[in-house]
């Protein structure tokens, strides 16, 4: 998978991607993140990308030019592109599976002050947003989709931990125990030391379903 990552603000994803699982599966080749500076494109003086706006109002918006020029620097016929906004449909794991299924290309842009000049949207698939509420930019949101994707590709996690991540199903993840045995009194389910597989399986299992139900009881319905 590619990832083109267009933003004002190259340093918080090079940030992030430089000290994280994503960093391992770059330097596996099992994606490539190119990082664009949006500020690039723009054909005004001074790196001027933003403009008031018509009819009035606080803050500025993007300006169509240098966004619109920095998507076609990368675009091709298979890739696809998606502003990030708090308008846009809200991201979660059946759309980070199916967007694996439908592009090897991901173009993201990152938006920012009072987002982007409307008709940008004619040149896009679509909005995403990872959440109703309003962030200062697009570069986490970004970063979300792209570090959830990235765990979706072959060899990027291992495969054991991918096959019970919460959602998968609709169920979320089983509790995990680890050393010691007893921690101030609270004690390790006894099953997971009884070396049964079968029995520690069926114990997940319904660890899972206890927990969706207490939880996110939404997830069953
Ligand atoms: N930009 C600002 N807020 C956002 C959100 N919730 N999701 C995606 N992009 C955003």
């Amino acid at each position: 998978m590619r990832f083109d990552i267009l933003t004002l603000f190259p340093d918080i994803i090079k940030a992030y991607i430089n000290k994280s699982i994503i960093k391992r599966a770059l330097d596996n080749h099992l994606i490539t993140i190119n990082i664009i500076n949006i500020r690039d494109f723009t054909l005004l003086k001074n790196g001027q990308v933003d403009d008031a706006p018509y009819g009035g109002g606080s803050g500025m918006v993007l300006m169509c030019e240098p966004v619109v020029r920095a998507i076609e620097s990368v675009k091709t016929p298979e890739s696809l592109t998606f502003l990030l906004t708090p308008q846009g449909r809200t991201f979660n794991d059946e759309m980070a599976s199916n967007l694996i299924e439908k592009t090897k290309h991901l173009i993201l842009v990152c938006g920012h002050y009072e987002g982007f000049d409307e008709r940008i949207l004619s040149f896009v698939d679509g909005e995403i947003s990872i959440g109703d509420y309003v962030l200062t930019g697009g570069e986490l949101p970004a970063l979300v989709i792209m570090d959830t994707i990235s765990r979706f590709i072959p060899g990027v996690i291992k495969d054991e931990s991918f096959q019970n991540d919460s959602f998968k199903n609709n169920l979320l993840d089983y509790p995990e125990y680890t050393h010691p045995r007893v921690f101030r009194g609270l004690e390790v389910p006894e099953v997971l030391l009884s070396g049964n597989h079968a029995k520690i399986k069926e114990y997940r299992y319904k660890e899972q379903l206890r927990v969706t139900k207490e939880k996110r009881p939404d997830l069953l319905k």
